[in-house]
This record gives C-alpha cells, structure tokens and sequence, in this order.
C-alpha cells in the first residue's frame, strides 16, 4: 500500500476501500505517511465528500490508534453530551452534576477554547484548586462517586484524530463533514459512553453557519454513533446570539452556580434541561424531571462534590478582572441582534481565550451583557461590560464588536429564534 494510490483514488472521486483507510490512518499516526499526503488527502475529502461506508470505516481506524475506556463496570447507565461549540456556551457546567443528580453518570472529557469559542475546561480552571488532568483510575472514581466527572481527554484516546486535526488546523480542511463527524465521534465512542447527545451548533458564533449544513453533519455523527452501538440523539440550537449573559472564564461559572441554584438566564436554563431530558431518556432513566433536581438542590450538591473531587473549592471567590469598560446603547429602542460571532472575538481578544495553544487564559477576563434581543433599551444604559486584566486590549474588543448589534425604533415586531431549533 502506498499513500499516493490512496490520495489519487480520493482525488478522482473513488471511494477509499477499508483496507486503504485501515493503512493510511495507521500509518499516517506511526509517521510513514507524511503529513503534506495526509494534508493532500484530507483535501480531496473535503473536496469530493465520503460515502457511508467510508466514514464508518475512517470512524474505527481513528478509535483503534488507541485505547477504549469501560465504564461497563458503573453501578449506572452513562450519558456524555458534545456541543459542536459556542459562545457563553457553559452549558457542561450545570448540565453534568444535573444529570448525575437524577441518576445518570456522566463521563465528560471535555477541551480547551481555541479561537473564538470557549472551551469548558478553561472555564473550570477559573475555581480555584480545579485539576482538568486526571488520571483513568481518579476519573472513575469520582464517575462511581459523585457520578459526574469533567476533566481533560487523555492522550490515549484516539490519537490518530490530535495528529490530524492539528494538520487539518493549518491545511484549510478542518470544514469537511466526514471528517468533523469522525473525528468527534471516534473520541466518543473510544471513551465508552452509553448513550450521547449531540448539541449542534448553528449560526454565525458556531462552526456551521449554515442549517442544512448543521443538519447533516448531525446526521453524519448520529449514524456513525448508532452504528457503534452508542444511543445517539443530535439537537440542532441556535448560536447567533450568545447563550446566557456572559462569555469568558469565571463569568461563564458563576452563571453557571446561578443556574444550579435555581436561577440564571432563561436561555441557559431551557437549553440545559432539554439536553438534560434527551440525555436521561437516552440513557434509559424517564421517571425523573431534572427541573426538580434544579429546584431541590440535588444538581447543586452533585456539583459542590464534582468540584470538590478534582480539588477544586467551591465556595472559593472566584477571579475578578482588574479592569473594566462600558459600552452603552447610541439610541433608544429594541435591541434586535446581538452578533455571536463578535462577541466571542471580544472576549477572545480581552483575554478569555487564546490564539495558539500553549498560551495562557486570563480567568476573569469577558464580556457580560446586559440586553438581549427582545429587550427594549434606553440611549446611554450599559448593553456590555467588558472584563481585561490588560487595559490595552478594549480597542482591540471594541474593534470585535463594531457593527455587531442593531437596535429598531421601539415597538418594531421582533421575533425571537428559538434556542431549540430541532
Ligand atoms: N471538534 C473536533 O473534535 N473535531 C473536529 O473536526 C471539529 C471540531
């Protein structure tokens, strides 16, 4: 076999036999096919597509370059939620110990932001004492007794996807569907969840902007996880305008304990227990209302003993910026868009995120707002503060967030995408 014949039968629309990606998977991951080959056929699949069959196979090559977990051994069933990513997307944060509280583990190997859009361990790293690395034997552990565990996916778990998403990061072929869905699906399924529910993301914050697009890669990854024996549902929701109230670090888990407590913004919470709902009933359990556990404190112990086990204080203040910046509404009306996608760069730029990997996360640094569309402003009142330790960054954010709101004479008709589109 050899990587050329592979990238020519690719490049001339052929389909790829599962020996053919059985071999350049493997050896692409032991380093005998080099990455320019493995760049020029990631290419010709985001050019000319895969059938089934072939992101099946592509699917198990990518789980078999490393280990599969077991949490077969739990004294209950599992349930693992993935959002395709977002802005002001905490969900994780309440969802877990929720889930956990009505009886389900939750299994969450979760990432960092790169980029615009956040990741949750960041965010968790904001409490102090928080640990993201544990490893197998602790992360069981804390699965079998809290019964909810976020932490950071080991490097044995699917190492062909670190080497070729890293490729695909820097070959303009990160936006091809197979390899999304593989790629993300191959980690679940070798982590060994029961049951996942797919959060998929679509506006101009998320990565698929587009809803027939969104739409098949959740088709593309439902098949691929019911074909390997994982129960499988995929939610398509709105990123066009920022989940919650704030994006960044500790902005992000205080809504989140906010949530837990009983409160928090609406969007939040309905987009929480819906996947709550989905992941319960996927998992088997339909005798339980996670709203119950919101409201009785059940979801709140499970995430003081989540953070706890990972060494984490929960009742620790939680970083502050040092310094902050309004920006204020120019006209009175209604607030009728405020843009995901700026938002998510603003707090990127004010330092909740990073440009490239080995950089460090400023824990308080974000954006709040304070109106969403729907709401009626005032000329003059606060629309967003925004959080910096590094003052020298709020033109750098303004500059994110030009143009990326629109406010309509009062009593304009205004109605509003719902979170849960399908
Ligand atoms: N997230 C992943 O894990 N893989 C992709 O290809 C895209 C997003």
């Amino acid at each position: 076999m050899d990587a050329i014949s592979v990238i020519r039968t690719k490049r001339d629309r052929g389909e790829l036999t599962d020996r053919q990606i059985d071999w350049v998977v493997d050896a692409y991951t032991r380093g005998e096919v080099a990455d320019e080959q493995m760049s020029a056929l990631a290419m010709a699949i985001l050019l000319n597509g895969m059938t089934a069959a072939e992101i099946n196979r592509w699917t198990d090559a990518m789980i078999a370059s490393g280990e599969r977990m077991d949490f077969s051994g739990l004294s209950r069933p599992t349930a693992d939620k993935h959002s395709t990513g977002g802005v002001g997307d905490k969900i994780t944060l309440p969802l877990a110990p929720l889930v956990a509280a009505c009886g389900v583990a939750v299994p969450q190997l979760s990432g960092r932001g790169l980029g615009h859009t956040g990741g949750t361990l960041d965010k968790l790293e904001a409490i102090p004492g928080w640990r993201a690395l544990l490893s197998n034997d602790e992360m069981l552990a804390v699965l079998e007794d809290v019964g909810a565990v976020i932490c950071a996916a080991g490097d044995g778990l699917a190492p062909a996807d670190k080497k070729l998403y890293a490729l695909r990061d820097v070959t303009g072929t990160v936006e091809a569907i197979p390899l999304i869905a593989s790629s993300i699906m191959s980690k679940k399924i070798a982590e060994g969840t029961g049951a996942l529910v797919l959060d998929v993301k679509v506006g101009t914050g998320a990565f698929m902007k587009d809803l027939a697009d969104a739409r098949e890669l959740a088709r593309t990854m439902v098949r691929l996880g019911v074909d390997h024996g994982v129960r499988t549902v995929a939610l398509l929701t709105d990123m066009s305008t920022p989940l919650g109230l704030t994006a960044g670090n500790a902005l992000e888990v205080r809504e989140s304990v906010e949530v837990l407590a009983g409160g928090g913004p609406a969007d939040v919470v309905e987009l929480t227990l819906a996947l709550a709902r989905e992941m319960l009933a996927a998992a088997g359990v339909t005798d339980k209302d996670p709203a119950d556990a919101l409201k009785n404190g059940a979801a709140m112990d499970a995430w003081r003993r989540m953070i706890a086990a990972q060494g984490g204080d929960p009742d620790a203040p939680l970083p502050t910026a040092r310094e902050t910046h309004v920006v204020t509404a120019a006209e009175s009306g209604v607030l009728t868009r405020l843009d995901a996608y700026g938002v998510g760069v603003a707090a990127w730029r004010l330092g909740a995120g990073r440009a490239r990997k080995e950089e460090a996360v400023q824990a308080g640094a974000g954006v709040e707002i304070h109106a969403k569309p729907g709401d009626r402003v005032t000329a003059g009142q606060p629309l967003l503060t925004l959080h910096t330790d590094t003052p020298e960054r709020f033109d750098y954010a303004l500059e994110a967030l030009a143009g990326s709101h629109d406010i309509a004479a009062a009593g304009t008709a205004f109605a509003p995408t719902p979170i849960v589109i399908d």
